[in-house]
């Protein structure tokens, strides 16, 4: 809880303060469940041809739920496994939850996977929690007051050279029926850059554009429980986040641009073909 608290601290004046400690709570009490069960058999069962869902996705979920419905019974809710519909930008306030962000890595016992909780109000993201269960990381951002990683201050790396940048991707989960472009983006970045790593969690991979340990990151198809945390922690950190033409991101958007800003430009130069 002490990492929480300072990150509260932090942002003391802010009327989402409560807010991002409910979210960090929930985050810690959801990941507590997610390790736990990770060294167990999973049941796994296929929500598409690649798209999986497993025992530990629902019961994180369901934990998020109890918690929120305790302690802020007013916001609505948008949640991968069960409350998953949505047709317009939610106008009120709304938490954006993926309970488990990487399951094909988690059914695979590779242990780089992620809660992540975001808070918006008319669409707009004001607060973020993503918590690496694994690596006991959690990253917070709120609003206008930064960002932490285990309640110190992060931000994005200074690399202003495309070809020294290290890249984050993922695929989307209907690539074997439509690989071309995925490859076509992902040649042209990888012959540009130091190099590219695709771990599995596009809210981990937001995470750590955040912290500087990426300096930038781009998929398409993403859905808002994907980003909504990791795009705030990423502008709170000092970086920037677009769609592929460089234009303001929406986590309702499909497709995202993230960076240390500094590489920004190069990155959309590249990207921009492949905007949908
Ligand atoms: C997936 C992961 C993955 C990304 C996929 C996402 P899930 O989320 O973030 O890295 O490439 O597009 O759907 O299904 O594990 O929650
Ligand atoms: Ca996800
Ligand atoms: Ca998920």
């Amino acid at each position: 809880m002490e990492r929480i608290k300072k990150c509260v601290a932090h942002c003391a004046h802010s009327p989402l303060s409560e807010i991002l400690s409910t979210a960090g709570q929930a985050a810690l009490e959801a990941g507590k469940i997610l390790r736990n069960l990770y060294s167990q058999p999973h049941q796994v069962r296929y929500k598409g041809e690649i798209d999986l869902v497993t025992e530990a996705d629902v019961a994180a979920e369901k934990k998020i739920l109890d918690i929120f419905s305790r302690r802020c019974p007013d916001v609505a809710i948008l949640a991968e496994e069960s409350h998953a519909d949505y047709t317009s930008v939610p106008k009120g306030a709304v938490w954006i939850i993926d309970p488990l962000d990487g399951t094909t890595n988690f059914a695979h016992n590779f242990p780089w996977f992620a809660v992540s909780i975001g808070y918006a109000e008319k669409g707009e993201g004001l607060a973020g929690v993503i918590y690496a269960p694994m690596l006991d990381e959690l990253f917070c951002a709120c609003k206008g007051y930064g960002a932490w990683l285990n309640g110190e201050k992060i931000t994005v790396s200074g690399t202003g050279d495309l070809g020294k940048s290290l890249f984050a991707t993922g695929f989307p989960y209907d690539v074997r029926q439509k690989p071309e472009s995925v490859i076509a983006a992902l040649e042209k970045v990888l012959t540009r850059s130091q190099g590219i790593r695709r771990a599995g969690a596009a809210a981990l991979d937001l995470a750590y554009v955040a912290c500087g340990r990426l300096d930038g990151f781009w998929e398409i198809k993403l859905k808002p429980w994907d980003t909504a945390a990791g795009y705030l922690l990423v502008q709170e950190a000092g970086g920037r986040v677009t769609d592929f033409r460089g234009r303001t991101y929406s986590p309702f958007d499909g497709e995202i641009c993230a960076s240390n800003a500094l590489v920004h430009d190069g990155m959309t130069d590249i990207l921009k073909e492949f905007s949908f």
